[in-house]
């Protein structure tokens, strides 16, 4: 699911991520796999940390998401550094199109867990092989199960700042392993209030390595997505670096 008015204030809110560490480890993921260059495709961009980074980098970028609100403030970043190495696409994730393959994929940040559930995450699967080149990777993560439940399950946020308050309200659907966000900010400087909601569906690691084979892809790394060391039972984020079965 994509994000509306909340797009505007994303980048606000997520202070905590750290976008240098994750850049950093997929890079060296993927140079594992001699991925040193080439193009990169961001799937789920938001508003373009990542592609930004590497397109720094000097790889030749895709962003793609598919909502009109993130897509805004991405091109406005984009021209405030003058990126336009990065090329934007509006495309939904589950049917991307290419006009030829690419060298490394990304989706981070719980993209995956946005789309609408098993069926969803099978096509973006399947898109990714399709177009992924043969010596290509895709490198992606996942919010793990145990943090749906023991973690995120039911639980508040308030975010009181400067210029906006955001007030997130999780509600966990166990029998529908997924868990339902609904978000409201009240903007200081307009005094508006937007109110948003949207679901991230979870899945077991069993799942999830049955649909990656089921597109012919194969795992060559599976890390803990937020120490990257080891998965733990109590891992939060998996981080999956995955090829072409060969
Ligand atoms: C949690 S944000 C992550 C953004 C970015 N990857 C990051 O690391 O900050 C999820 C993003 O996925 C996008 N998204 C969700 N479902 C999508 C779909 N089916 N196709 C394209 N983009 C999608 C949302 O619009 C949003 O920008």
């Amino acid at each position: 699911m994509s994000y509306k008015e909340f797009s505007y204030f994303y980048d606000y809110f997520n202070y905590n991520a750290d976008y240098d560490a994750l850049f950093n480890k997929i890079v060296s993921l993927a140079a594992t796999q001699n991925v040193k260059e080439g193009i990169v495709c961001d799937l789920g961009c938001g508003t373009g940390e990542l592609a930004f980074r590497f397109n720094e980098a000097g790889f030749d970028v895709i962003a793609v998401d598919n909502s009109d609100e993130m897509l805004d403030v991405l091109f406005d970043k984009r021209d405030e550094v003058g990126a336009y190495g990065v090329q934007i696409l509006k495309q939904d994730i589950t049917e991307i199109d290419m006009f030829g393959t690419v060298d490394l994929f990304t989706c981070t940040f719980d993209t995956v867990n946005h789309l609408d559930g098993k069926k969803a995450v099978q096509k973006l699967f399947d898109r990714v092989s399709l177009f992924m080149h043969p010596d290509g990777v895709f490198v992606f993560d996942m919010n793990t199960a145990y943090k749906h439940i023991n973690v995120l399950a039911d639980e508040r946020f308030d975010f009181i700042e400067d210029e906006a308050d955001c007030h997130w309200q999780n509600t966990l659907i166990e029998e529908e392993n997924r868990t339902k966000i609904s978000i409201t900010i009240f903007d200081k400087q307009s005094g508006e209030e937007y109110s948003e909601e949207f679901y991230e569906c979870y899945y077991q690691l069993d799942d999830v390595k049955a649909m990656l084979k089921k597109s012919g892809l194969q795992i060559v790394s599976l890390i803990d997505g937020e120490d990257f060391g080891p998965v733990r039972e109590d891992s939060q984020r998996y981080l999956f670096m995955v090829k072409k079965e060969q």
